[in-house]
């Protein structure tokens, strides 16, 4: 199959209306999307990636107004945290109305929604008929894409077009908070930090309430994900230092470490989410075998960064 690479949000739309795949920019990461309304498309994205099939997609839209085109219900405090953070890069799951077909919902009555913030995104969903299935644009346990040229690397002849944007400007996925069930909860660490999200919702359960169901509640954070080729493994202050050496690697705020072959400073947590999962496809291509990565401190985007570290290290 042929990849076409296009700058143009209609074009790609065009794609989307046809039935086929379309990988596209967002603020988080890129995604690879596909017509809702669109079974067979849908389901090319699963082969595409080879994505487990009960592993739900998040469905994006272009307002939120569309909201209420998938989800059967929108309870208080979902209104709350969509008049806040909508667009951005937030999630919600919520019940879904019983057209959306259960491929795009692994079979689950519940549906995973988000309106994206970036222009690129919010012009091509526009052009868009229905709302856009997608999960990022990686292979499935490959770090996420946050640049066209790591999707190309990863789906190169499986998709049939790249609408090509920046460097996705946050680096991580999306905030998932659940709606469906009272009080709401933390689903997935992002952007939007747990303080964000209690300063609207203060009822809203953390993280360490998740841990207590033996069903992940999120299918995918079963999954072992963000991981490269690479070995992960975790310094700084609570973990021990970085062995420099000329197969490894280093990321992190602190001054760099000596000996490491390839390293990475950043100025805030900010800037280390943004770079992360492009370093790690870096490392992989310059045949690095062991990244060492500096925790960050807890804090904003710091909670995110150390649960896709951790994960990251968990997944070899
Ligand atoms: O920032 C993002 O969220 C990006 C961009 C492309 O929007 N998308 C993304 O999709 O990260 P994906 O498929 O890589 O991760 C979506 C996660 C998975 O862990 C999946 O299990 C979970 O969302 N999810 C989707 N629908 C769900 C639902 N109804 N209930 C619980 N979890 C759900
Ligand atoms: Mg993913």
């Amino acid at each position: 199959m042929q990849t076409l690479i296009t700058d143009s949000p209609r074009e790609a739309a065009d794609f989307i209306n046809r039935g086929q795949i379309v990988a596209f920019p967002t603020e988080t990461v890129y995604g690879l999307g596909a017509d809702i309304t669109n079974d067979d498309a849908v389901q090319r994205i699963f082969l595409a990636k080879g994505r487990p099939g009960d592993n739900p997609l998040i469905v994006h839209v272009y307002s939120p107004k569309e909201v209420e085109k998938v989800a059967a219900s929108i309870p208080e405090t979902a209104r709350k945290l969509m008049d806040r953070f909508f667009p951005g890069p937030l999630t919600l799951v919520l019940c879904k109305q019983s057209r959306i077909s259960p491929l795009v919902t692994a079979g689950l009555p519940t549906v995973g929604v988000r309106c994206p913030r970036h222009p690129v995104t919010r012009a091509f969903l526009r052009e868009c008929r229905h709302p856009v299935a997608a999960p990022s644009a990686n292979l499935s346990g490959k770090p996420s894409s946050t640049d066209w040229k790591s999707v190309h690397e990863d789906l190169n002849g499986k998709i049939n077009c790249i609408l090509r944007g920046e460097q996705s400007a946050i680096g991580l996925e999306s905030t998932i908070v659940d709606c469906a069930t009272e009080p709401p909860r933390l689903l997935r660490a992002g952007a939007i930090s747990l303080d964000e999200l209690r300063a609207i919702v203060p009822g809203l359960l953390g993280p360490a309430a998740i841990e207590e169901h033996a069903q992940p509640k999120s299918p995918g954070l079963k999954y072992p994900h963000y991981a490269p080729s690479a070995e992960i493994r975790l310094c700084g202050e609570e973990y021990g230092v970085c062995e420099g050496g000329k197969e490894t690697a280093w990321i992190g705020l602190s001054p760099p470490p000596e000996g490491a072959a390839v390293t990475c400073r950043c100025d805030d947590a900010g800037e280390y989410a943004h770079r992360l999962f492009r370093f790690f496809r870096e490392c992989d291509r310059e045949h690095i075998r062991t990244i060492f990565c500096e925790m960050p401190p807890p804090e904003g985007i710091g909670q995110a960064l150390r649960d896709r570290l951790r994960r990251a290290a968990e997944g070899k």
